[in-house]
């Protein structure tokens, strides 16, 4: 008994905060909940971002539904990764379990149901705001990364972009890409080399065949107009909720390579345009990641890196990231030791290498004389998780095995006819997915082309006819057609930095 008195005293003062919070659940010893012994993370460490893990069916997604909700109640918007599509019921309120009765009477805390703003986004066709960026944001540095180029055809991707640049040729889609890499090795070669140096027509075949595999992903859906700007994800509905932008990703699981492409532009894209964040307290955005293995699987090692260094440096942003996946070990090391919240569900121990993993598991817990980790992670319940956050001094709460609370939102997905309905109603839609299918380097290119054909045919035929009549005359009009492209070239847009989005952040 005064054991439990002590844990709850051990709790309650760990989990004290003196600003904005938010409650998981309350905290069990021995399998037993302690009512209001209440879990609560502090707005104030939900930048420094996050891991929820466990099992298969063991309550990781209603957990991150539970975050969802809750940061969107205190005015926090979130964005959320889909990949199952079991998210959208969150439009919707709960309608209420018994089950769920039961479980809030032993936290201590009463259920409500609700519904919160929700946003439904698309990488693909399917329906919801479509999520686009143009190559010229992109970047050749991201686009070499995301290709996994060698060092000599990432210079030339750099070259690419720069040319571009030079000629104020938007580089919109991969189409775009592919034309202007066909053309410094065939008819823009001399202007190429001389310009910036000789490219290989091997150099450029292989770059090629990078960017078919990703269209081949679907990457030619990613990359056009209109490109999303990230301060949609930022709304606040007329009751001061924060949105919960769901992006669909049902359709994405077998293609890892656009998913990377696209979280890595989004969140470079974020890091550049969200302004550095003194210490407001409060998150400016959450981005929760479900089925985050997905991102790591099948990633280069460059591709690592640049995710490593995004996610130590988005923090500063008031952006937190939390990924959610079975084994913390799907999680590579170095973004492991950079997050504050840890909420791990039950580890099931059927093999040998399970067992192996669960005492690494608990090895990362912080130490605690209430609990033996290993045993309690094999030991947890549906919708029970041990939890170890940070407290608003940066420091780690105690361990706390929890009792987590039920979503107030619906735990289950949206009827068709509720979609349709929600879908209707959303105004970046309308904002979005107008098709824009302005002049870029491709139709500018094979104008150009098109051009200097005609102008050399027509030159081949007067010459034909002025050495019939002259055969001593040798005009030479060929300067005229030597640097087409600059001549003619001229676009109202505006690229962006030869750099890209990520120009400012790497070397
Ligand atoms: N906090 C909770 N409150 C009430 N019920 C819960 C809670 N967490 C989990 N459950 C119950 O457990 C079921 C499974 O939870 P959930 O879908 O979150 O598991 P999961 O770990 O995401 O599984 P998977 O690995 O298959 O995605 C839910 O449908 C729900 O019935
Ligand atoms: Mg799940």
């Amino acid at each position: 008994m005064a054991d439990k008195q002590a844990f709850f005293d051990h709790i309650e003062e760990g989990y004290t905060t003196k600003g904005e919070s938010i409650t998981l659940g309350a905290a069990m010893l021995e399998g037993e909940t302690l009512t209001n012994a209440l879990v609560k993370i502090p707005l104030k460490t939900m930048n420094r971002h996050g891991l929820i893990a466990g099992a298969t069916g063991t309550g990781k997604t209603k957990s991150l539904q539970v975050l969802a909700e809750n940061l969107s109640e205190k005015g926090v918007p979130v964005l959320l990764m889909d990949m199952k599509g079991d998210l959208s019921g969150i439009a919707e309120p709960s309608p209420g379990h018994e089950k769920i009765d039961e479980r809030h009477e032993k936290i201590g805390i009463p259920f409500t149901a609700k519904n919160f703003p929700v946003e439904i986004l698309t990488l693909s066709e399917q329906n919801g705001v479509r999520l686009r960026a143009t190559v010229s944001e992109f970047g050749p540095v991201l686009l070499s990364r995301i290709l996994d180029v060698s060092e000599t055809q990432a210079g030339i991707i750099s070259v690419i972009f720069k040319y571009c640049d030079d000629n104020k040729l938007p580089l919109l889609d991969l189409k775009d890409f592919k034309k202007i890499l066909q053309y410094a090795t065939n008819e823009g070669k001399e202007e190429f080399s001389e310009k910036y140096g000789r490219i290989s027509p091997a150099s450029t075949g292989a770059i090629l065949r990078r960017i078919v595999a990703l269209e081949q992903q679907g990457g030619d859906l990613f990359f056009g107009e209109k490109s999303f700007d990230t301060d949609d994800l930022l709304r606040i509905d007329e009751n001061g909720m924060g949105y919960i932008n769901i992006v669909r990703l049902t359709d994405i699981q077998d293609r890892p390579n656009l998913f990377s492409t696209f979280m890595l532009s989004l969140l470079a894209e974020i890091y550049t345009t969200f302004p550095e964040q003194g210490d407001s307290g409060r998150p400016e955005l959450v981005i929760f990641i479900d089925e985050a293995h997905l991102i790591f699987k099948e990633a280069s090692d460059a591709l690592l890196d640049q995710i490593e260094s995004i996610v130590k440096l988005i923090r500063s942003k008031g952006v937190g990231l939390y990924f959610v996946t079975q084994n913390p070990t799907d999680v590579p090391d170095a973004v492991l030791s950079q997050l504050g919240l840890k909420v791990q569900h039950a580890l099931r121990a059927f093999t040998a290498k399970d067992r192996k993993a669960i005492k690494l598991t608990a090895e990362n817990y912080p130490i605690s004389e209430y609990y033996k980790t290993d045993e309690v992670l094999t030991k947890l319940g549906i919708g029970e998780a041990l939890v170890s956050a940070l407290n608003e001094k940066g420091i780690p709460t105690p361990l706390a095995a929890t009792m987590m609370r039920a979503p107030m939102s619906r735990m289950d997905v949206l009827e068709d006819q509720e979609l349709k309905a929600l879908l209707g109603e959303s105004k970046l839609i309308k904002k979005y997915n107008e098709s824009v299918d302005r002049e870029s380097a491709y139709e500018m290119l094979n104008d150009k082309i098109d051009i200097a054909e005609k102008e050399e045919a027509k030159e081949k035929a007067e010459k034909e006819k002025a050495k019939v009549k002259r055969s001593s005359s040798r005009s030479s009009s060929r300067s005229s057609r030597q640097n087409p492209i600059v001549k003619v070239l001229s676009s109202p847009t505006v690229i962006r930095s030869v750099l890209g989005i990520l120009g400012k952040l790497l070397k």
